[in-house]
C-alpha cells in the first residue's frame, strides 16, 4: 500500500491544501474535530492503506481545514497495535502509512492525544499530562520488519517529544489557566488493562502514566522528521491504585468530561505555534 495513493485521494478532494499541523484525537477525545472550520471530511475507508479503527469512540475519518487559524489535518480516530491489523510492525505499524501521508501533505508538527491511566495518586481522573518521554513496555515497534526505505530504522528518540513545543504548551496552558502535569508515558500493548504488579513495575521504572497508544505514531513521526507533542488525558488511577474498576466505558465517559479543556488548550497551542498562519 503506497503513500502516493492516499495522498492523491486527499489532494483531489482538497486541491492545494497544505496542512501545517496534524492532530490525532484519542479515545473519546474527538471534540476538537468539531472545531475545524471549512472542513473537508474523508472517511478512512476512502483512503487506501488507512485502517478502520474498531474501537468505540474512534471516528475513523480525516478532516482537513482550519483550526485556531492554522491549516490542519485531523486524524479523528486511530487504530491501535492491539487491534491486530495485518502488516509490518506486527500490527504496531498500523498507523505508519497515515503518519507518512501527513508528512507528504506538508505537516511539520504532530500533536497526539490519548486517554491514559495515572501512576501518580496526585494526578487523578480529569488531569492532563504533557508527555516528556516514554517507555516502550509493549515488546512491539512500528518499524519491526521495515527496511530503511522510509529513512533510517535506527531512529533517535532523544527529545522525541520536542522540547520547544513542550515549552510552548506549558506556556499556553498557564495562559489558558489549564493545569498541565508532565510525565513519562508507559506504552503497554493491551487490550487487557494492566495488572497491579505491572503497574507497580511501571511506577518503579519511572513511569507517570500508562496507555495503549501514541508511542508507535511518535516513533514513525520522528523517523519522518515531524516534530511531536503529546498529551494524555488521565481517565483513571491505574490498576491496583484505587478501588474503582477500570473499563473502556469509564475511559470514554471521563474523556468526554475533559473535551472542552483539551480543545481550548490545543487551540491556544496551535495558535501560538502558527501565529497568523
Ligand atoms: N491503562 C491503559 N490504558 C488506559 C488506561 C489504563 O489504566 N486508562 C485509559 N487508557
Amino acid at each position: 500500500m503506497s503513500v502516493d495513493a492516499a495522498v492523491n485521494v486527499i489532494q483531489t478532494r482538497r486541491p492545494g491544501f497544505v496542512p501545517r499541523a496534524a492532530l490525532v484525537l484519542g479515545s473519546g477525545l474527538g471534540r476538537p474535530a468539531e472545531a475545524v472550520a471549512d472542513a473537508t471530511i474523508i472517511p478512512y475507508a476512502d483512503l487506501p492503506g488507512f485502517p478502520r479503527p474498531s474501537v468505540a469512540g474512534h471516528g475513523g475519518r480525516l478532516l482537513l481545514g482550519s483550526f485556531a487559524g492554522a491549516p490542519v489535518a485531523v486524524l479523528h480516530g486511530r487504530a491501535h497495535a492491539y487491534e491486530g491489523h495485518a502488516g509490518r510492525g506486527g500490527g504496531a505499524g498500523v498507523m505508519n502509512l497515515p503518519i507518512r501521508v501527513l508528512k507528504r501533505l506538508g505537516c511539520e508538527m504532530l500533536v497526539l492525544t490519548n486517554a491514559a491511566g495515572s501512576l501518580k495518586p496526585e494526578m487523578g481522573p480529569g488531569s492532563l499530562m504533557l508527555l516528556t518521554d516514554h517507555i516502550n513496555f509493549s515488546g512491539a515497534n512500528p518499524l519491526l520488519g521495515e527496511g530503511d526505505e522510509q529513512g533510517s530504522r535506527f531512529v533517535d528518540l532523544t527529545d522525541a517529544y520536542d522540547p520547544a513545543l513542550r515549552r510552548t504548551l506549558l506556556a499556553t496552558a498557564a495562559a489558558s489557566k489549564v493545569k498541565l502535569h508532565q510525565g513519562v508515558y508507559v506504552w503497554f500493548l493491551g487490550p487487557s488493562f494492566e495488572t497491579p504488579a505491572e503497574i507497580k513495575a511501571a511506577r518503579t521504572l519511572g513511569g507517570d502514566a500508562v496507555g495503549m497508544s501514541t508511542v508507535p505514531e511518535v516513533i514513525v513521526a520522528r523517523q519522518a522528521g515531524i516534530k511531536v507533542a503529546a498529551i494524555s488525558l488521565i481517565t483513571n488511577l491505574a490498576a491496583g491504585m484505587s478501588s474503582l474498576r477500570i473499563s473502556h466505558e469509564h475511559t470514554q465517559a471521563e474523556a468526554a468530561k475533559a473535551a472542552d479543556e483539551i480543545e481550548r488548550l490545543l487551540a491556544a497551542f496551535v495558535a501560538a505555534v502558527f501565529p497568523g498562519a
